[in-house]
């Protein structure tokens, strides 16, 4: 068995001693839309500190904990609270909760984020769809020991998020008059944002959105065989893209501000994919 399966298997042993629940779909919330969660039906929360060797967040607005519940009739489990790779964690570390999410029997994952526009069209408190990703600026979570007991070697990244998701996510967003754009979301380590050359080289390369999170786990997801959908939170139009400073305390903000349409769109969404068949 591998080293990495081995300490995913204590972790889940440490779920399995408070709850059996088993979720059919995996949400992670972004910063400032933990929101989300007040729209539960809850069975249970696990303190992220209750699992032995599990990554622990350290940036204000992350809380720690699993949620499990319902939402509708579906089962869920919320990661209210996620690990960045600048916080100084391991790839494998920031992954870990994904991996650990399939194993509990989750299908479906929803990936939520707060990013900056680096699309001009885009405004503050647009939501973006995401469609592809730029992941290779970070190093990948599958660098090192193949976990073999989830996934492949040389896992396939044409389709990382999964078109049935995408285009059911669409029409619920249509069929409550959410605008929705869709774009290319570009992960860059943080934690410091970017400069305005950093944000038109990630325009150059074909970039929408750019953040400090989603992609790593977007590709430990689909590695370990979850279908994924990924929706980000413009919070704030990147750097250069206006005169206007950064800071985490705006991007809070902003995130908040939206949160009410934000939980309605993620809401119908979780119970329209999940009843779709096969
Ligand atoms: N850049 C990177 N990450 C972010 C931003 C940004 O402008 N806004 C929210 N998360």
């Amino acid at each position: 068995m591998s080293a990495e399966y081995e300490r995913l298997k204590k972790c889940l042993s440490c779920i399995r001693e408070k709850t059996d629940f088993v979720p059919k779909t995996a949400i992670v919330l972004g910063s400032g839309l933990g929101a989300l969660a007040d729209e539960i039906d809850i069975a249970c929360e696990v303190d992220y500190h209750d699992i032995d060797g599990f990554p622990i967040p350290t940036v204000s607005g992350h809380k720690g904990r699993f949620i499990f519940g319902y939402i509708g009739k579906i089962p869920v489990v919320i990661m209210q609270g996620r690990v960045h790779y600048y916080e100084g964690y391991s790839m494998r570390d920031v992954v870990l909760p994904i991996r650990l999410m399939r194993m509990m029997g989750g299908k479906i994952l929803f990936l939520t984020n707060a990013a900056g526009g680096v699309n001009p069209s885009f405004a503050a408190g647009d939501f973006m769809l995401i469609r592809d990703q730029i992941s290779n600026f970070l190093p990948s979570p599958l660098i090192g020991e193949n976990v073999c007991e989830l996934g492949v070697r040389f896992p396939d990244m044409s389709e990382i998020y999964d078109k049935r998701l995408s285009s059911t996510v669409k029409d619920v967003a249509k069929e409550l008059g959410i605008p929705l754009r869709e774009g290319v979301y570009v992960q860059l380590s943080g934690p410091n944002y970017e400069s305005p050359q950093e944000v038109k080289m990630c325009r150059l390369l074909g970039g929408d959105a750019v953040g400090m999170s989603t992609a790593c786990e977007a590709i430990a997801a689909v590695h370990c065989g979850f279908k994924v959908c990924g929706i980000s939170c413009i919070t704030n139009l990147a750097c250069g893209i206006t005169d206007a400073p950064l800071s985490h305390k705006e991007v809070s903000e902003s995130a908040a501000r939206v949160a009410p349409l934000f939980k309605k769109l993620i809401t119908e969404s979780v119970i329209k994919t999940a009843n779709l068949k096969g």
